[in-house]
Order: structure tokens, then sequence, then C-alpha cells
């Protein structure tokens, strides 16, 4: 497990704590309306607040570019972040400069104050140095609380923690506690599910995960190429010409590594991708040139439901068939409900991450029954690929 230093280890009292957030939240007609983000890292701001300290909040909102973009401030999050805080939340119109300054100089011990989007300025993704500075300037203590953020090497996610006293927030605490409890050091049999649409973006993480799981279940789309890779005729589906010796390449390492590697035994078939479309099911041997290969099938499902008799630890990204487009959610809602299932029996650790998976999950109603979700999208994708994450890897090198 990485060493870092959580709020337990900070004195906060009376101090100006600067908290990295990540409150790039989804919003509809001007309010947020998925406040998930909002809800995981409020514990760490009340907590704060409750000590007596003086919390400065700071995050990025989409992509400005390090311009000011009217349309992107971090404004019409005050609310959301003020309900799910249970105070009042103070708000700046820059996040360096006068401005900050001037909000800050006014705060009393536990007040909270949100400052403008860090992505304003130009020098957050360069991760530059005198732009760090002016932003620690602000504060006696980091604390970052962004896991879902922390894939990207910015001023206020990596050269601030080398500015100030750095810890990491209740929810990068939980992110990483239980992404170590996941694939760090796992209780075995460790199970994996990838889905999703492209091989071609997921082979780092299929390469990583096939040398640590002892199952790896693939889904999506991406089974197609699979599928295509070992001879089967996958009709009008979607998949990947070029990647098809990629899919091979996992197969030979799969076995090189001792992995069990499950591809759908049978599938969901339509001519086209329609809610409600005609569909039948049919073995993977079955699959007629025009047809589209959309879903699992259930005697696939039955065979990772078996899986999971056996499999302590399940690490989850992507849906296993075109679940935005009912019936082809079938296979990934029951086998997101019998995960949900062992793990509400105690028998399963389940940890599920990626912006899809978790649309899946709600989905399926399950998300409250797994061991842990993730909030993160890009970052959860570079962890499963094993790569060093800058923001986590500041918090340990932290002084
Ligand atoms: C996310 O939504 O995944 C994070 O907020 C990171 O956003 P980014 O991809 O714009 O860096």
């Amino acid at each position: 497990m990485p060493k870092f230093r959580t709020l337990d280890d900070l004195n906060v009292k009376g101090r100006r704590v600067l908290v990295r957030a990540d409150l790039n939240v989804p919003m509809k007609n001007g309010k947020v309306s998925d406040t998930s983000r909002i809800d995981r890292t409020a514990p760490t701001i009340r907590e704060l607040s409750g000590k007596g300290a003086k919390v400065i909040v700071l995050s990025h909102f989409e992509r400005p570019k390090g311009k000011v973009v009217p349309s992107m401030s971090l404004k019409p999050i005050v609310p959301a972040l003020s309900k799910a805080v249970g105070k009042p939340v103070a708000f700046a119109d820059d996040c360096v400069g006068d401005r900050a300054k001037r909000a800050v100089s006014k705060m009393k011990n536990g007040d909270v104050l949100l400052l403008e989007n860090t992505r304003f300025h130009p020098g957050e993704e360069d991760n530059d140095e005198k732009f760090a500075k002016q932003l620690a300037s602000l504060g006696d203590l980091y604390v970052n609380d962004a896991f879902s953020a922390a894939h990207r090497a910015h001023a206020s996610t990596e050269a601030l923690a080398h500015l100030l006293p750095a810890a990491a927030g209740r929810s990068m605490q939980a992110e990483l506690e239980h992404l170590h409890r996941a694939l760090g050091d796992p209780m075995r049999p460790l199970m994996a599910v990838v889905g999703g649409a492209k091989v071609s973006t997921k082979i780092d993480l299929l390469n990583n995960l096939i040398a640590k799981v002892d199952v790896l279940v693939i889904g999506g789309a991406m089974a197609n190429t699979f599928l295509a890779a070992e001879g089967r005729n996958v009709g009008k589906s979607l998949y990947e010409e070029d990647t098809l010796d990629t899919a091979r390449n996992i197969i030979t390492s799969a076995t090189d590594a001792g992995a069990v590697l499950l591809l759908p035994k049978d599938v969901v078939v339509a001519k086209e991708l329609k809610a409600n479309a005609k569909h039948r099911i049919t073995d993977v041997f079955g699959v007629k040139d025009d047809e589209r290969i959309l879903d699992v099938g259930p005697a696939s499902v039955q065979e990772f439901t078996n899986r999971l008799l056996t499999t302590a630890t399940l690490v989850w990204n992507g849906p296993l068939g075109a679940f935005e487009t009912p019936p082809f959610d079938k296979g990934t809602i029951a086998a997101a409900k019998a995960v949900a299932e062992r793990t509400k029996e105690g028998r399963l650790v389940s940890v599920a991450g990626g912006g899809d998976t978790v649309a899946a999950l709600n989905k399926a109603g399950v998300t409250n029954d797994f061991t842990y979700v993730s909030t993160a999208g890009g970052a959860f994708l570079e962890w499963l690929e094993g790569k060093e994450l800058p923001g986590v890897a500041a918090l340990e090198h932290g002084d």
C-alpha cells in the first residue's frame, strides 16, 4: 500500500487548508445533475471545517484550456456544494491573485471558500511552478481529495503537493485503499471483467491485468474482436480488424500466465441496434453474416455467475453489451446483480470504475451493493493499466 498522510496526521485548527477536489460534475440547465463527486468529497470538507480549518477548495471544471470561459465557471456549483457540506460556501472569481487573496483573508475558522476554475490559467495544465507557488501562498496545508484528476500532472494536483505539507483527503484515501485491496494485494482468486467497445483503447489495461488476475472476462464489443481473432464469424458486429493480432497476443499471454480468459460462449444478435429490435440468442458459432452481436447471452452470464462462486475479489470496467439500448442491457444487468448478491453475502470484494461502468451499475440499481465504486473515469483506467498517477505519487513523496 502506498504511504501517504491522511487528515488524521494534520493539525488543521486555524490553518488555511487548500483542498483539491474534483468538481468536474455533469450539469443540466445550469444545475448539477449528478452530485456523486460532490457527495464523495463533502466529508473531507466537513471534517476540516469541523476541526476549525479555513477550507479553500480548488478544482478544475471542463477544459477551458488556460483561458477564462464564463460558461465553465465553478460558480454554479456553489449551491450543490453548500448543500452537501451543510454550510454556506463563499466563492472567489479567481483562484490566484488579489481576488483570491482578499476572499481568503476574510475567512474565519470553519469557513469554506470555493475558488474559480484552476484551468482558467495556463499554468494549471502546464504544471507550472510559478502558478503552483501562487496557489500555495493562499494556504498552509494541502489536501488532495481528487483521485479522479490524479492522472493529470497539473499544478493543483502535482506541483502544489511539493510546496506545502500534503495529505490525502477522505475520498482519495478511500479510493487508494479500495484499489489496493482490489489489485495491489487482493484476496485470490482475483477476477477482472473488462467490457466496452474497443480493444485498441484498452491494450495496456488488458496486458497489465492478464499478468495479475486469475480470471479475465471479456465482454462488450471488444469481445467481438477476440471472437474474430479466434476465427468466429461475427457478421456485421463492431470489431477491430487492426487489433486481431493484439487480441491473439493477449490470448497467448493469458495461457502463459496461467490465467483463464473467458470469452462469451453465447451472444444476443440482431440486425440493428435499436431499442427492442428483433433479436435472438445463439452460440458463438451461429452468428449470421447480416447480424450484429449486441450482448452476451444467458449461458455466458451463467458461466460468469458460476465463476463468481470461487472468486474472492472482482474488478470491473466496462459494460458487457450495448447496455444503453434495451434489451441489450440484460447481460450486463444480470452479471452486475450476481456480483452485488455475492458482495452482500460477504463472499466477494467488488470494485468497479469508469464512466460507462458506473452508468451501467446505476441502471442495474446495484451501485451501493458493490464494495466500492470509483467516481473516476480516466484515472481509474490508468490505474488499471498499472501506471503511476502523478497526483498520487506526489502525495507519497510529500514532505
Ligand atoms: C474526469 O472527469 O475524468 C476528471 O475530472 C478529469 O478531467 P479531464 O479528463 O478533463 O482531465
